[in-house]
């Protein structure tokens, strides 16, 4: 009886981890991107009679978007099980003294590591958008 109940237990742990393992785009890293790039790469619109446009020719509010990537390194913004190939972390990533770094310096505070741990294991598991479509 003892066996079982401990059996159970572990059964139960190992679900619960692997559940908090599964990164949620819409909950975990939407919010991320909001914060900290949505500023300067959302989709084209007019700010005090000016058009202000997507820098880099790219926008982070879609997820078509996103796996379209920018002007410079498009279909490398995110790739699907490749972090290190990724520009969304690599510039996340890089320090604030690079001229490719983002936020660029001075422009905002730096992605915590914690926050870019997440936005890592959300690419290695396969960068799903789950429902989350975005802005057209
Ligand atoms: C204050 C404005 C600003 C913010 C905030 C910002 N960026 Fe950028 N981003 C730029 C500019 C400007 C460029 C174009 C740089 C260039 O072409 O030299 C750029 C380019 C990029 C590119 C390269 C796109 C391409 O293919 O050419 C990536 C990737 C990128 N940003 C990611 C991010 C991420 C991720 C964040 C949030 C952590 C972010 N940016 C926040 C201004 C910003």
């Amino acid at each position: 009886m003892k066996a079982i109940t401990i059996l159970t237990v572990a059964t139960m742990t190992f679900s619960a981890a692997s559940a908090q393992d599964a990164v949620d785009f819409e909950k975990q890293i939407l919010p991320i991107l909001k914060e900290s790039c949505f500023k300067c790469h959302e989709k084209e619109k007019e700010d005090k009679g000016k058009i202000k446009k997507p820098k880099g020719g790219l926008r982070l509010d879609s997820a078509e978007a996103i796996i379209k990537g920018g002007k410079d390194y498009p279909n490398e913004n995110v790739v699907a099980g490749k972090p290190d190939a990724s520009w969304l972390l690599k510039t996340m990533a890089l320090p604030e003294s690079d001229e490719m770094a983002m936020p660029p310096e001075g422009k905002g505070d730096r992605v915590s590591a914690e926050n870019q741990a997440l936005v890592k294991k959300w690419i290695e598991s396969g960068a799903s958008f789950g429902a989350w479509k975005g802005v057209e």
